[in-house]
């Protein structure tokens, strides 16, 4: 996979199967976000291996890889490397995965050990590939860390090829978190109560700013470049965020996985925590072009 990187990125000797960009932007958001990610990489897995995570995400990792044919995968903001480690177990797919963080990176690597995952420190909005190298990008909770995320989304344009496939999973800036807050208040009551002593938080350190993007926002940002398989949102019941060991929250995140698949998503469209897309870059420029601006 090394043949498809710039000149601009360097191999690592300290670990093998690390590339790193000789130049990273050095915004302040972009600086403050890659330290936030370096603190949590230690224990972002056991936060990602939460209930909450674990049953309320079951299928969409399957989701995004199950659309991705074979050839070289680039997975953008890869983290601890779940998404390049499902994609490289597939065994059709060779990986690069992308993220500023390196502490992130070296957990990524130690996933995916024996794996064809190639791990590169780069930024989004620079990515020190090739044009047109690269047979699929997948890109999970990425974008909006970013202040701007359409040097990603064009990034992402310049190193597919012609039909390849972009597939996104994001917050969704139209989710109405306010709905479920009464909710998720009285749960948080009722368990401290039943455990007599508070919960404690995993997390501690404050993630710097994020900026979800609505479905339709998305859409104008790729109308250039991709032409849209689908659009949708996902994960509505099972967004309901109930402290780690409440009594039946197993039961409870099964069932609000079934229901949000089999209908709700169709009732509320658009509505749910995620945003997900499946497009494909198109064979040139379209003459569209996007305006949309953040709300
Ligand atoms: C919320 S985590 C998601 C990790 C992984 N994709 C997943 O779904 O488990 C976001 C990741 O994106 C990375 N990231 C944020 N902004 C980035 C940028 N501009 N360039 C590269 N990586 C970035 C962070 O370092 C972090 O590892």
């Amino acid at each position: 996979m090394e043949h498809i990187l710039k000149p601009t990125a360097a191999a690592q000797t300290d670990l093998p199967r690390l590339w790193e960009a000789r130049r990273l932007p050095e915004d302040p958001a972009a600086l403050a976000d890659e330290r936030y990610h370096d603190i949590v990489a230690e224990t972002y897995d056991d936060w990602e291996g939460t209930p909450w995570m674990a049953h309320a995400e079951a299928w969409i990792v399957p989701w995004m890889v199950g659309h991705v044919r074979g050839g070289i995968a680039v997975d953008l903001g890869t983290g601890t490397g779940r998404i390049a480690q499902a994609l490289a177990e597939t065994g059709s797919v060779e990986v690069i995965a992308v993220d500023r963080s390196r502490r992130m990176l070296q957990a990524a690597l130690t996933k995916t050990k024996g794996l064809p995952v190639l791990a590169l420190r780069a930024d989004a909005a620079e990515l020190p590939i090739l044009d047109a190298t690269v047979d699929a990008v997948t890109c999970s909770g990425v974008l909006h860390h970013m202040e701007d995320p359409r040097r990603a989304i064009n990034e992402v344009a310049r190193v597919l090829r012609p039909g390849g496939l972009f597939v996104i999973r994001e917050p969704n800036a139209d989710y109405p978190a306010e709905w479920f807050a009464p909710l998720e208040r009285m749960a948080k009551t009722a368990h401290r109560r039943r455990l007599a002593s508070p919960t404690t938080e995993k997390c501690e350190v404050s993630a710097p700013s994020e900026h979800p993007v609505s479905p339709a926002l998305l859409r104008d940002w790729l109308s250039t470049m991709f032409v849209p398989e689908s659009i949708g949102s996902a994960k509505l019941l099972a967004s309901l965020s109930l402290p780690v060991g409440t009594r039946g929250e197993h039961l409870y995140y099964r069932l609000a996985n079934l229901a949000d698949r089999a209908c709700v998503l169709r009732l509320l469209r658009g509505r749910g925590s995620l945003v997900l897309v499946v497009a494909r870059r198109t064979e040139r420029m379209l003459t569209h072009r996007a305006t949309g601006r953040r709300a």
